[in-house]
C-alpha cells in the first residue's frame, strides 16, 4: 500500500513534488517523480472541514496539483492555471464539504500532464467521515481496505520505464507493456478471510480495464467517483477508464486464491489475491444497504450543452487541430462555457473515433443516458469521469465557483488526448 498521510487531526496537508529513481523490474533504474516519495504519492485521508494544504515544487519544471474529485472553488482546483514554479509552493486553504469518496490528485500542466502523471505525479485521497463501521464496510487500511492504483507502463529491454509517444500513441493513447499496481510490477494482494474492500483507481494514461475475477466471483460495487451507492450492485465485470474510481467489496471467505484480471476477450492478470488466515477478519457479510443518496436532478436543468469530443484529420484542415472539443482545440485564454452558479445543466457528450473518458472539474454528475438507453448499473451513482462510447447525457448542479482567472476544465482523461487539445474550460459565477 502507498504510505498513509492522515490529515484528520491537524487539518494540514503538506506535499512536495520531488524527483526520484526506481528500478521497477529489478533492472535499470528510471528517473521518476512523486509526492513526498520516489514514485506516486501517499494516500491522503481527509475529513470534512478546513484543510490547509501546502504543495512545494522541488522539481525543475512547473507542476500543479489538481484534486480530481474535490468539490472546491476553481482557485483551489490545481488545474493548468495554477502552476507551481520550481522552488515555489502553493497554499490552497480549502473547505472540504462532501460525501465520503475515493478521489485523487495529480499534476495538470497543459501539454505536460500525460508525461508528469506517467512518471509518478499522482496519488489517492480518501474522504472519510469515520462511519464505515456503522455501514458495515471494511476500513483497515492495507488489511481489508486496499487502495489499488492501476497503471500500465512501457518498459524497454533494460527494464527502464519509457515515455516516447509516437503519432500513433497520441491517437490511441500511450499504452504500456507492463501493469503496475501501486507502482509495483508483479504485486500480490494478501487479504484476510472475509469481505475485502478494493478502492480502485485507473491512473493509466489511456488504458481502459474491464475487470473481473478469474474464478467469476462477483465484485459488489459500493461507491463510484463521487460517493456511495444506495445499495451494493453485484457485477461480474467492471469497466474502469482513465480517471475513474470504483470501490468494490469482494468476498474472500472461501479462503481460496483468486486473480483479478482484465479484458475478458483477451485476458491478462492484474492482481493475484492470497488469503492469509492469520489476518484479522472484521467484516463477514455484505451490507444490504448503504447510505449513498442519489439526487434526481432531471427536469431542473436550465441549460443544455453539446460537447463533441473531436478527433481526426478534418479539424486540421479547417485549422481546428486534430484534437478538440466542439471543433476547437484547448486554449488557455478562451472560456468555452459560462455556467451560472447553483444552476443545473444537462450536457450531451459525443465521442468521435474512439470511446473517450470524459471528466468535469468541480462537480459530480449523474448519468441520464448512455447511447439513448438507461445508464449501465455501474454508472448510476455519482460520477466525475465517464467513458463515452458514442453518446451520453449527464446532469449536474454547479455549486462551486470558478472565476475567469482559474476556470474549471472539462476534458478527455486519455492524457495524450487532453494534452493535444481535447479540453475546454468554463467559469461558474
Ligand atoms: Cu484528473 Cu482535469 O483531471
Ligand atoms: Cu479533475
Ligand atoms: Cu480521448
Amino acid at each position: 500500500m502507498p504510505a498513509l498521510l492522515d490529515t484528520r487531526s491537524t487539518g494540514r496537508l503538506s506535499l512536495q513534488a520531488q524527483s526520484g529513481s526506481r528500478s521497477f523490474l529489478g533492472g535499470a533504474a528510471t528517473p521518476t517523480a512523486g509526492f513526498n516519495q520516489d514514485y506516486l504519492g501517499p494516500t491522503i485521508i481527509v475529513k470534512n472541514g478546513y484543510l490547509a494544504a501546502e504543495v512545494t515544487n522541488a522539481l525543475k519544471s512547473p507542476v500543479s496539483t489538481h484534486w480530481h474529485g474535490f468539490l472546491v472553488p476553481g482557485e483551489h482546483d490545481g488545474g493548468p492555471h495554477l502552476p507551481i514554479a520550481p522552488g515555489k509552493s502553493w497554499q490552497p486553504e480549502m473547505h472540504v464539504a462532501q460525501d465520503p469518496a475515493t478521489v485523487w490528485y495529480h499534476s495538470h500542466i497543459h501539454e505536460r500532464t500525460a508525461e508528469q502523471v506517467y512518471f509518478g505525479l499522482a496519488g489517492v485521497i480518501h474522504i472519510t467521515d469515520g462511519d464505515d463501521d456503522a455501514r458495515g464496510l471494511p476500513s483497515a487500511y492495507g488489511v481489508d481496505d486496499l487502495t489499488l492504483v492501476l497503471q500500465d507502463r512501457r518498459f524497454d529491454d533494460a527494464g527502464r520505464m519509457i515515455y516516447d509517444p509516437s503519432m500513433m500513441d497520441v491517437m490511441h493513447g500511450f499504452a504500456g507493456n507492463y501493469l503496475l499496481v501501486n507502482g509495483q510490477a508483479g504485486a500480490t494482494a494478501v487479504v484476510p478471510q472475509g469481505i475485502v474492500r478494493l478502492r480502485l483507481l485507473n491512473g493509466s494514461n489511456a488504458r481502459i480495464y474491464t475487470l473481473f475475477f478469474g474464478d467469476t466471483r462477483p465484485m459488489h460495487l459500493v461507491a463510484t467517483d463521487g460517493g456511495f451507492l444506495p445499495a451494493p450492485i453485484a457485477l461480474d465485470r467492471l469497466s474502469l477508464a482513465p480517471g475513474e474510481r470504483a470501490e468494490v467489496l469482494v468476498d474472500m471467505s472461501d479462503g481460496g486464491a483468486a486473480v483479478m484480471m482484465s479484458d475478458p476477450a483477451q485476458p491478462y492478470g492484474v492482481l493475484p489475491f492470497e488469503v492469509d488466515p492469520a489476518l484479522p477478519v472484521r467484516i463477514t457479510r455484505l451490507p444490504d444497504k448503504l447510505d449513498g443518496v442519489l439526487e434526481d436532478l432531471a427536469g431542473s436543468e436550465v441549460q443544455t450543452r453539446l460537447v463533441s469530443l473531436d478527433m481526426g484529420m478534418g479539424g486540421m484542415m479547417t485549422g481546428g487541430g486534430a484534437f478538440a472539443i466542439n471543433g476547437r482545440p484547448y486554449d488557455m485564454e478562451r472560456i468555452d462555457f459560462a455556467v451560472a452558479q447553483g444552476s443545473v445543466e444537462r450536457w450531451r457528450i459525443r465521442s468521435t473515433m474512439v470511446a473517450h473518458p470524459f471528466h468535469i472539474h468541480g462537480v459530480r454528475f449523474r448519468v441520464l443516458s448512455e447511447n439513448g438507453a438507461a445508464p449501465r448499473p455501474e454508472n448510476t451513482g455519482w460520477k466525475d469521469t465517464l467513458l463515452v462510447p458514442g453518446e451520453a447525457e449527464i446532469i449536474a448542479r454547479f455549486d462551486q465557483p470558478a472565476r475567469q482567472e482559474t476556470p474549471y476544465m472539462f476534458h478527455c482523461h486519455i492524457l495524450e488526448h487532453e494534452d493535444a487539445g481535447m479540453m475546454g474550460q468554463f467559469t461558474v459565477t
